[in-house]
């Protein structure tokens, strides 16, 4: 289930032209399956209708109008009492003012007052404003009081120039949404590193070996991680995916480069969903391969096991306490699968059978069964990768108890 599933979500949208991508962030949490009751100022009701948000929430939006309506006072402080997390995109420099002197004039406002919940925001204004020593005092001040603040980013401004102002996009605020809803989660305190996507070795400058994987496995897993409060560092071969907020990155390409990452980092699991290479050529050619020159002689070499690597050495057993792999089968998935739990030294492996249209490399849905180091085995039917990773992840958790 989503960090979001069942969540209610306030959303304060203030007087920024960015408010329109406010419209997105609140499709994004209903659709992840959060409750969102909007919050408009009377400056944001300017650029964006109440009703544009009802529309993509299924539920009313609220205005001023609402602070002197039938539910009157007491609208306010149900917001503040119910909500697991009170969001302000855009923030204005104006509303950040408010909030950090404790001005209640307005229905946001109060009910940021009101609320005892963790409050976020992700400023927008002009870039002067954002530098003001006004604003960044009050910025100093609501971060003393643990309000999280995301963004602003740099960009071109509504004024035309380029600064510092500019509101983060809605995917980015969700990423920040969701480390903040799961920071007290199964694994906080723990640091999970998780590899993804398909390495690549080089033939020649502009040449690689590569294979199939997309990544989304692994970047599924780095964030199922963080949503359950944990520190991820997420090691990467070439993806055309964004890593998740919250994630610290290294970027790698070949295999080796993977494994010298690893022998970098340390934590309480490492999770291998990369595609390392097996073989890379022997000796990639210093300059471009040219085809008068002929069809080239490729010899190949064994890449370094890296996950062999790792169990294999006293230093790599101590770095992390849990080790979990995928076993990558087109045949005998079970029985080759079991083979690489007991001959990697896992405490636990993910069977994925590729031969499968809607499972493996590139798929959007994955079909894995769980091997456990102990001799237990779980086969979880047809699922999205987002709902596999966070079953991996409870597992990981459950190990690391
Ligand atoms: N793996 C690794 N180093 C490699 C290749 C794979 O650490 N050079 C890891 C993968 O990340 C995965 C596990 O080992 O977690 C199994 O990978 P897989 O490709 O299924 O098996 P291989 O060990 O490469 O064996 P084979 O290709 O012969 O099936």
């Amino acid at each position: 289930m989503s960090i979001l599933a069942e969540k209610h979500i306030l959303l304060g949208v203030t007087g920024s032209i960015a408010a329109y991508k406010a419209a997105d962030l609140a499709s994004r949490l209903a659709q992840a399956g959060a409750q969102v009751d909007v919050i408009l100022t009377s400056a944001g009701e300017k650029f964006v209708s109440p009703l544009t948000f009802q529309s993509v929430t299924g539920r009313r939006a609220y205005t001023d109008q609402d602070l002197w309506g039938n539910e009157a006072h007491i609208l306010h402080v149900n917001f503040g009492k119910t909500a697991d997390m009170l969001v302000i995109a855009p923030c204005t420099a104006d509303t950040m003012a408010k909030l950090a002197h404790g001005i209640a004039d307005n229905l946001l406002t109060v009910t940021a007052l009101a609320a005892d919940c963790p409050i976020l925001i992700a400023p927008a204004m002009d870039g002067g404003m954002f530098d003001h020593p006004a604003t960044r005092e009050n910025l100093k001040t609501l971060q003393s009081r643990s309000v999280l603040v995301a963004g602003p980013a740099t960009g071109r401004l509504a004024s035309g120039i380029s600064g510092v102002g500019r509101m983060i996009e809605p995917a980015e605020i969700l990423g920040h949404i969701r480390m903040a809803l799961g920071r007290s989660g199964k694994l906080a305190g723990k640091k999970i590193v998780v590899t993804a996507g398909g390495t690549q070795e080089a033939l020649d400058p502009v040449r690689v070996i590569a294979n199939h994987s997309s990544g989304k496995q692994g970047y599924a897993l780095a964030q199922a991680a963080i949503d359950a409060g944990a520190e991820v560092c997420l090691v990467t071969a070439p993806t055309a995916l964004i890593p998740p907020v919250g994630a610290r990155v290294v970027h790698v390409t070949s295999a080796q480069e993977m494994l010298d990452a690893l022998l970098n980092e340390s934590g309480d699991a490492l999770i291998m969903a990369a595609a390392a290479a097996d073989f890379r050529p022997k000796q990639a050619a210093k300059e471009k391969m040219k085809k008068r020159d002929g069809i080239p002689q490729i010899q190949l070499e064994a890449a370094p096991d890296i996950l062999k690597t790792v169990s294999g050495s006293k230093s790599g057993k101590r770095r992390f306490k849990v080790l979990a792999g995928f076993a990558a089968e087109s045949r005998n998935l079970l029985e080759n699968a079991l083979e690489k739990l007991q001959s990697k030294g896992l405490d636990l492996i993910a069977a994925n059978d590729i031969s499968a249209k809607d499972a493996g490399f590139g798929a959007e849905t994955n079909r894995i069964t769980l091997l456990f180091a102990g001799g237990a085995k779980e086969s979880l039917p047809l699922m999205s990768k987002t709902d596999a990773a966070e079953k991996i992840i409870e597992h990981v958790a459950r190990l690391l108890e």
